[in-house]
């Protein structure tokens, strides 16, 4: 069955990526996401290095060209095209930086997948010209998340909004932001529940939460450290931190392959190495947890980020054997039952706040299966990796490329025609054809 679908699925993956390219940068998704996102262009990139490889160089270099003057890489890229968004660009006041760049963006930044994704395309059909032109730019930005964004010296970089983590109105980060007040409301409207059902989409008072971080940025001129010192939320976050660890050992063999030295890359790798199971795993639960900087505590909460050291080989053997046995497989955690025939569940079921239909409360999301992919093949769980697939591309095949998908009887919510869900499909088929 598979091989005869396969081959179509390709198709009307290509098609979504077709649909949402403007030319210049691929929309994630065509009504709710009408511009250009961090690691949603990186993960569009790979899909379309199967097919067009100067176009997905194109969409990288259209995302670079919004990179700060001090080496941050913005979340969001607006390219001055019109549409009904919220946050629009004047919302974030970014020219009160003297770091901004002259394209209008967001001012905070997205996990630092784009390495990796270069590698991965470079792996399959070499692109030395190409890193050489942007090496310098990855490097920038990972050098400014190390020098900006490493409050303790530790080689962990922090986050200071959840949008920043990729997941986000995530209940990891429900209590941290309960310190934030939301009695002078700031007034907005908000575009996102415009195209969604509200159900599917963050509450009211979460979307206050996200506005009241922002116009502290912007009041703060988007001045790091006075942000880390004022800030309610300062979170140390496990996938921002696997992701970027992960892409510095990326980085570390682009560099080499073009000569370059790596001296600094292997200092904050080394680091990392030294620090990220210390901080973040706990041993009495057997799982990964944030840190809430500001707090000085673990944030104990179970979602799917508990997988993502693997993706960044972070965990031991061992570690990864008991996430497996204890959460991944256990159908009160994140394994099947009578009720959730589909993995991978972006939280835990056993979670007050699960909601399979709410955001990332509990949905399937076709990048987390992916990445956790990822990790399970190279520790070596091949049936468990190849069920995140086999689930993934089920899910794609019964629903379309929706943004997320109801983990109990795999109906697609928020976005629809969405392009990493698009991309990631193509990756995982073409290798198998
Ligand atoms: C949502 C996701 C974020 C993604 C964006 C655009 O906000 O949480 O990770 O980058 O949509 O697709």
């Amino acid at each position: 069955m598979r091989d005869s679908i396969l081959p179509a699925t390709i198709k009307s993956a290509q098609l979504v990526l077709r649909k949402n390219d403007t030319g210049v940068f691929t929309k994630p998704g065509p009504h709710q996401y009408p511009h250009q996102w961090n690691w949603d262009s990186a993960l569009i990139a790979l899909g379309l290095s199967y097919f067009d490889l100067p176009r997905a160089l194109l969409e990288i270099r259209s995302l670079l060209s919004g990179q700060w003057q001090d080496g941050m890489l913005p979340h969001v890229l607006y390219h001055g095209m019109p549409s009904d968004y919220f946050p629009h660009p004047d919302f974030w006041e970014i020219e009160k930086s003297p770091n901004a760049p002259r394209v209008q963006t967001t001012g905070i930044t997205q996990p630092p997948i784009l390495a990796s994704i270069i590698r991965l395309i470079n792996e399959k059909q070499a692109i030395p010209d190409f890193i050489r032109e942007v090496y310098p730019r990855l490097l920038d930005w990972h050098r400014w998340l190390h020098t900006y964004r490493d409050v303790d010296k530790t080689g962990l970089v922090c986050i200071i909004h959840p949008w920043e983590s990729g997941t986000d109105d995530s209940p990891r980060w429900l209590k941290v932001l309960e310190g934030i007040p939301i009695e002078n409301k700031l007034t907005f409207s908000r575009g996102d529940t415009r195209h969604v059902k509200e159900n599917e989409r963050p509450f009211p008072q979460d979307y206050q939460r996200f506005m009241y971080l922002i116009d502290l940025f912007r009041k703060s001129s988007y001045n790091q450290a006075e942000i880390l010192a004022q800030s309610p939320f300062v979170v140390q976050d496990v996938l921002f931190n696997a992701i970027l660890h992960r892409a510095n050992l990326d980085l570390q063999v682009l560099g080499a392959a073009i000569g370059e030295n790596t001296d600094e890359i292997d200092g904050w790798i080394a680091l990392m190495n030294a620090n990220f199971n210390r901080r973040f795993w706990h041993d009495d639960d057997g799982l990964y947890y944030d840190f809430d900087v500001v707090a000085q505590k673990p944030i104990r909460v179970n979602t799917a980020t508990i997988f993502l050291p693997l993706f960044a080989g972070l965990a031991s053997q061992k570690q990864a054997k008991r996430l497996l046995k204890a959460y991944f497989n256990h159908p009160d955690y994140y394994g099947n039952n009578e009720c959730v025939l589909y993995q991978l569940t972006s939280a835990s079921q056993s979670l007050f706040s699960w909601d399979p239909r709410r955001y990332w409360r509990g949905p399937i999301w076709i990048l987390m299966n992916w990445l956790i992919y990822q990790g399970l093949q190279a520790y070596g769980f091949i049936a468990e990796a190849e069920k995140l697939r086999d689930d993934s591309l089920s899910l794609i095949l019964k629903s379309g490329f929706r943004e997320y998908y109801d983990p109990r009887d795999g109906i697609g919510c928020g976005s629809v025609e969405f392009s990493w869900s698009a991309a990631l499909a193509i990756d995982w088929i073409m290798q198998d054809l």
